[in-house]
């Protein structure tokens, strides 16, 4: 049902039945349907009764002609669960958490690497490579694995050592770089064109959006539920924690989608971008009034998914913050591993530093004024925490001699 590609500045098409990077301007191609047709066909009833238990439920907007051409592990339908009303988060009677981390590989990155590689798959590439902060090297390589194709990952050197071995263990080729993301985007590039690969870069190929926005189309189904009810609803506020941005532009892409698919009205949320401080490229334009985002300097997070110095959607994604009245907020590292220790405790999710940056973003916000936690809020935590283990030192736990009787005393008080 996918019609054609059009660069995403200049609206010019491109052939959508060839393997596709960026366009002649060097902008992102964005997948079009046609919707008037698929509106006929294509409603939440006939999705809802589906059996599907993956992202694949949409498939209509996705760039497949059916289901069964999907290369699947299982992505998405990941819980949208009710933040309980204690401690910290007392005052947020109306707090979401999308829990990305049920995703295979336990992160987001799965549904865009879902996507672009079934697409490149279906269009012949064989070998494909991309640089990554580590969770999309995860993903690529589980999805090349299924699909058995090559896969060629360039990482920073101090990326987690979790993605790294996961990453070997799926038999990728495995290279890290004394550099950023953006220095590991360079050797891909070369490497394309000097050994044929095909160019998985975010938003530098036009599918790994596709997956990614289907968090958009589930997000409106998962709060109908919440509601009891059969229309669509969305939030009034989604925190994002950005990197490259491809979830953010890909869920504001779902919305427009679902309005001209006749699902929503058009209303929609106000969009926040969350960035560490020590990389916020994006908030920098934001502040600044700017159109595109300049190289951020010294880029430095503990929280590698963010530390994305500069990305190809910059434009795009100040378009959805300007467009949804929304704003971008920086957390610091401290602050946003506080915040992980906060949901883990009391909320019992063990999520990755970019999920608890978007609570203390969210927390921030509160505090100015800029939102009130009454309000529909969703916060993506796109990862498992469980990636992030050499972040959260556990030091010297006591230890027990269970052959002493009295082994148990040291715990009287
Ligand atoms: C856990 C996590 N959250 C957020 C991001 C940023 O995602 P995006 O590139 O869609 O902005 C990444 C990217 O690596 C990530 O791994």
């Amino acid at each position: 049902m996918h019609q054609n590609l059009v660069c995403s500045q200049t609206q010019k098409s491109y052939d959508i039945h060839r393997l596709q990077n960026l366009s002649e301007t060097g902008k992102p191609l964005l997948a079009k349907y046609d919707l008037n047709v698929l509106r006929q066909v294509f409603t939440p009833e006939v999705v809802r009764k589906r059996a599907i238990r993956s992202m694949w439920r949409f498939w209509e907007v996705l760039p497949v002609n059916g289901p069964d051409e999907a290369i699947s592990l299982g992505e998405g339908c990941t819980p949208l669960l009710r933040c309980r009303q204690r401690g910290a988060f007392e005052d947020y009677s109306n707090l979401f958490i999308k829990d990305e981390s049920f995703n295979p590989t336990g992160s987001f990155k799965a549904r865009g690497m879902s996507a672009a590689i079934t697409r490149a798959v279906a269009l012949g590439a064989k070998v494909v490579a991309l640089p990554s902060a580590g969770n999309a090297a995860g993903a690529a390589t589980y999805y090349a694995a299924k699909a058995g194709i090559e896969c060629f990952l360039f990482m920073p050197e101090d990326t987690p050592p979790a993605n790294i071995i996961e990453s070997v263990v799926g038999g990728a080729h495995v290279y890290l770089v004394n550099g950023l993301i953006s220095d590991c985007g360079k050797l891909v590039k070369q490497g394309c064109e000097r050994f044929g690969w095909f160019d998985l870069s975010t938003l530098k190929e036009p599918f790994r959006i596709e997956g990614k926005k289907t968090m958009g189309y589930e997000l409106a189904f998962d709060l109908a539920e919440v509601d009891g009810s059969d229309s669509l609803k969305l939030p009034d506020v989604i925190f994002y924690p950005t990197g490259g941005g491809t979830g953010l532009i890909g869920m504001w892409k779902a919305f427009d989608e679902m309005e001209q698919l006749g699902w929503i009205g058009s209303e929609r949320p106000r969009m926040v971008v969350v960035q560490a401080e020590g990389c916020s490229p994006v908030v920098k334009a934001f502040r600044d009034g700017a159109d595109h985002a300049d190289l951020f300097p010294n880029a430095q997070t503990v929280a590698s998914g963010l530390r994305v110095p500069a990305a190809v959607g910059d434009f795009l994604m100040l378009n959805v913050l300007r467009e949804s009245n929304g704003t971008a907020i920086t957390v610091t590292d401290e602050d946003l591993l506080s915040g992980v220790h906060e949901l883990a405790t009391q909320q019992g999710i063990y999520a990755c530093p970019e999920g608890g940056a978007v609570w203390r973003a969210c927390q921030q916000l509160a505090a100015d004024g800029w939102l009130s936690p009454e309000e529909r809020i969703v916060l993506f935590n796109t990862g498992t925490g469980l990636k992030y283990n050499h972040l959260f030192p556990v030091g010297d736990l006591p230890r027990l001699d269970h052959t002493n009787p009295n082994c148990l005393d040291v715990l009287e008080t």
